[in-house]
């Protein structure tokens, strides 16, 4: 009886080799975009003490409510596979006392993160995020500055029919006065809306503005609207943010009911589609989190941020260039001194690939020419190791006296760059 054949977990995906030169495009872009104004590169651990996310990200949400990986190490502590990394780039901010940097101190990220949702395409339990905070700043500029970076970044990797949504959801004081207001309209109004919203009404009144039914639609489409409550600092933010996006030529559409799926939000919040997506059609999202750092246990610290699906981002963009692995050097022979050249040469800075998989000397000229190799070195299997070398271009061969002038010739004719 032959053993079953295993499968990766549901919800999880391999990045195959042809799937890496769409993946380092992006990865490219981003780190130029990114780096160019001044975030630098941060990583964070793939697990966290869990208290992290129920403090930073809200024991109300759906991610600390039934989406985290949650286990207990052997001194019974619970920690949890991150699900975002806002809170995580917080924790590390106030951990290394990066407050007597030069504020705001800009980071940016480039990780894997976990969530045990429903699997559908666009939508994982393990995916990647590309990701960008700025802590220690209130101007609404580093908003607006945000913003743009990540308009630049979908452009640039060619994702069509981007959207842009904005909104405001003012202070943690603010938000409380509008949400007392909200409850009572939803009480008001608690006949006409689904179960799942009426439960949770006291919970997270603000997600029945996400709900999907008819009934709970028509509620909402006249409930009290949190853009129409802010505090005149909040609604002159929130101006200042959309007056930089208006002259930088970034289209949004203001929406009043933008809720995100993260109780640490406050002031702007913002969320990238793409029409191309279907159903998940979220490319990326963030805002501000002026109270995260005090949820922490740190001093009071502003900070906005973004984070984009690496997934997402790939199914909706252009196919990148395909380029093609480089192979500078090809050698054939199964001796020591065959395989003594291959090391040598890629120590000399040359791409080189040794023939491995025993294939005749017609097979192996086929497989350099596979790859394109403008050399390929022939050595002799006996205790001579006599190196015949062929440029490929012109067909021309020559036996070369030994190693180190095999790899100058090949150096010498090496492509640019
Ligand atoms: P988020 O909206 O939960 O925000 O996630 C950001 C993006 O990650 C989503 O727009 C989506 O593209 C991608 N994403 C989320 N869940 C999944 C999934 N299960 N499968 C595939 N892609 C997914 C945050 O995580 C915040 N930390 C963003 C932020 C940074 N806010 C401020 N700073």
């Amino acid at each position: 009886m032959s053993a079953t054949k295993l499968q990766a977990p549901r919800g999880t995906q391999d990045v195959l080799p042809e799937q890496w030169p769409e993946r380092l495009n992006l990865e490219r872009i981003a780190r130029r975009v990114l780096e160019d104004a001044g975030y630098e590169r941060i990583e964070t651990p793939t697990f966290e003490a869990t208290e992290l996310f129920s403090r930073g990200v809200g024991t109300s949400t759906d991610i600390v409510q039934k989406e985290m990986f949650t286990f207990r190490d052997r001194g019974g502590r619970s920690l949890t596979l991150r699900p975002e990394g806002t809170a995580p780039i917080m924790r590390a901010y106030l951990q290394h006392g990066m407050h007597k940097l030069p504020q705001p101190v800009k980071l940016w990220y480039w990780e894997s993160f976990f969530r045990d949702e429903r699997t559908q395409a666009g939508r994982y339990k393990q995916f990647w995020q590309l990701g960008a905070e700025a802590i220690g700043g209130t101007d609404p500029a580093v908003d607006a500055e945000l913003i743009c970076l990540l308009h630049t970044i979908l452009t640039e990797v060619g994702v069509g029919a981007i959207g842009l949504r904005i909104g405001s959801l003012g202070t943690v004081q603010t938000r409380t006065a509008y949400r007392e207001k909200l409850i009572a309209y939803l009480r008001a109004n608690e006949d006409s809306v689904s179960a799942e919203v009426r439960e949770r009404i006291d919970l997270n009144p603000l997600r029945a503005f996400d709900a999907d039914d008819a009934g709970t639609r028509e509620v909402m489409a006249s409930a009290p609207r949190l853009l129409d409550e802010l505090d005149a600092a909040d609604a002159e933010h929130f101006a200042q943010v959309r007056a930089r996006l208006d002259a930088a030529g970034v289209g949004y559409d203001v929406d009043a009911t933008l809720v995100r799926g993260l109780d640490y939000y406050t002031r702007t919040v913002f969320e990238f589609t793409s029409e191309s997506l279907g159903a998940q059609s979220a490319l990326g999202g963030g805002g501000r989190y002026d109270g995260l750092a005090e949820q922490l246990g740190g001093p009071a610290t502003p900070g906005v941020g973004w984070a984009a699906g690496v997934e997402r981002i790939l199914l909706s963009a252009e196919p990148a260039p395909q380029r093609h692995a480089i192979c500078d050097l090809y050698v054939i022979g199964e001796s020591v001194a065959a395989f003594a050249l291959a090391v040598e040469g890629r120590r000399a800075g040359l791409a080189v690939q040794q023939e491995l998989a025993g294939r005749s000397l017609k097979g192996a000229l086929k497989q350099a020419a596979r790859l394109g190799a403008p050399h390929v070195a022939v050595v002799d299997d006996d205790e001579h190791g006599r190196i015949a070398l062929k440029d490929t271009e012109t067909g021309e061969q020559t036996v070369v006296p030994d190693t180190a002038a095999v790899i100058a010739r090949v150096l010498k004719g090496r492509h640019p760059g």
